[in-house]
């Protein structure tokens, strides 16, 4: 199947940069699920991939769907996508850049006016990150049909939880079950987003097929000491609270620096009261840790847990740990790396596969249906920081890959 148009690079640069405008900061991209800004970018998203030819509707936990038939109506489908929420003061292109680029893939085929043996659906997931609800990948967990209902009770940081949250949105809580799809509607899982890292730009390659997501836990960490006159209280009969958070940061910190290939990160502490002259009484943080063999995250998890206990008692202080995240690893289906790498080469390029040391919303969909993701280098390897930048050749480059992918996809025998 051939046709005169192709993938357009500046399109999808510049619905990157419309994207990047639904925003809670001015100056800065921070949008998080069920937001104002998320209601703003799913009618951008709703509104492409109705131009592109596709069906699209909001589904019941807020992420969006666009749905191309095949020859025949109602077949099941090949499901590509990626996430419209970002972490706080965000790069433009973690996650968007899969969704807006396979837009583009069914907007060429729109064109070409070329239907495939199977149906494409295109999701932009509503929660990948977590930033609001400490609970990360809500949007692809609804999908997969493994959400939970129990966090509808967790609260975000202004104390409104998740169910008053797709209230205001317009969403019934009760309902989010409805996003569930079955095994068989769905063919398989396709994700192109920006590697995160630098190893493709390292060697000059602007493309590789992703072979594994590593496994991550998160868990929130509560310290209750005992606030006091800054003035007054000797050292010796403190009960700081940040002083023992301190500790634990480190004590994390040297743990996850012992073994190769495991990360551990403390991305958010907070200390209460928060006054110069006052001993933090309350302090609380998070932990994220990560490593491509589950055995081993799950170890330093428990080492990690088991050392905040030991510093927290010799402190004299309480502490809760609660675990708000668990994602095993999970691999790339062969059949589906090995129809990446074809396209990928069929473009002149080798098939460099790589592991993903970042979270993806395939960690959820594997529950449903097998997964492949491509990935596209991105400037110095940096995300999640507003300095994420990529070429709008290699977005070109890319979804011509990925509409080569989709064009040849035979869906597992
Ligand atoms: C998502 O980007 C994650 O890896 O935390
Ligand atoms: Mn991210
Ligand atoms: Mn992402």
């Amino acid at each position: 199947m051939s046709g005169t148009t192709r993938p357009s690079g500046r399109r999808i640069w510049d619905r990157c940069e419309a994207l990047a405008r639904c925003s809670e900061e001015a100056g800065a991209l921070t949008r998080v699920f069920l937001s104002k800004e998320q209601r703003a970018a799913n009618e951008l998203v709703l509104e492409w991939m109705r131009e592109a030819g596709m069906s699209a509707r909001q589904d019941a936990i807020g992420n969006v769907v666009g749905r191309y038939e095949g020859s025949a109506a109602g077949a099941p489908c090949l499901m590509l996508g990626s996430h419209l929420d970002t972490v706080r003061n965000a790069g433009k292109y973690d996650g968007m850049l899969g969704v807006v680029a396979a837009i583009d893939c069914v907007h060429v085929l729109h064109e070409r006016g070329a239907r495939l043996p199977f149906a494409i659906e295109v999701v932009g997931f509503a929660d990948e990150e977590g930033v609001r609800f400490g609970a990360t990948l809500l949007g692809s967990r609804a999908i997969a049909g493994t959400f939970d209902p129990k966090l509808l009770d967790s609260r975000d940081g202004a104390g409104t939880s998740m169910r008053d949250a797709l209230t205001a949105f317009g969403l019934d809580p009760d309902n989010v079950a409805q996003a569930a799809r079955r095994r068989s509607d769905v063919l398989a899982y396709a994700e192109l987003h920006i590697e995160q890292g630098p190893v493709l730009e390292a060697e000059g390659l602007p493309i590789g097929v992703v072979t594994a997501i590593n496994g991550a836990t998160r868990l929130a960490v509560e310290i209750e000491g005992l606030a006091g006159h800054a003035g007054t209280v000797p050292m010796s009969l403190r009960r700081d609270a940040l002083a023992a958070a301190a500790q634990c940061v480190l004590a994390i910190e040297s743990r996850c620096a012992r073994e190769p290939d495991l990360v551990g990160t403390v991305g958010r502490i907070e200390a209460a009261p928060g006054a110069t002259n006052v001993i933090p009484g309350h302090a609380r943080f998070t932990i994220d840790i990560r490593a491509p063999r589950d055995e081993q995250r799950r170890q330093a998890a428990a080492d990690i847990q088991a050392a905040i206990t030991a510093i927290c008692a010799r402190r004299n202080v309480k502490v809760a740990v609660h675990r708000t995240h668990e994602g095993r690893t999970a691999a790339c289906a062969p059949w589906l790396q090995d129809q990446i790498g074809r396209a990928i080469e069929a473009e002149g390029f080798p098939a460099r596969r790589l592991p993903s040391g970042a979270g993806h919303d395939g960690m959820a969909i594997v529950d449903l249906a097998d997964i492949g993701m491509l990935f596209v280098r991105c400037e110095g390897g940096i995300s999640h920081n507003p300095l994420e930048a990529i070429t709008v050749e290699d977005a070109e480059l890319s979804a011509r890959v990925f509409l080569r992918f989709i064009e040849h996809f035979q869906p597992a025998a």
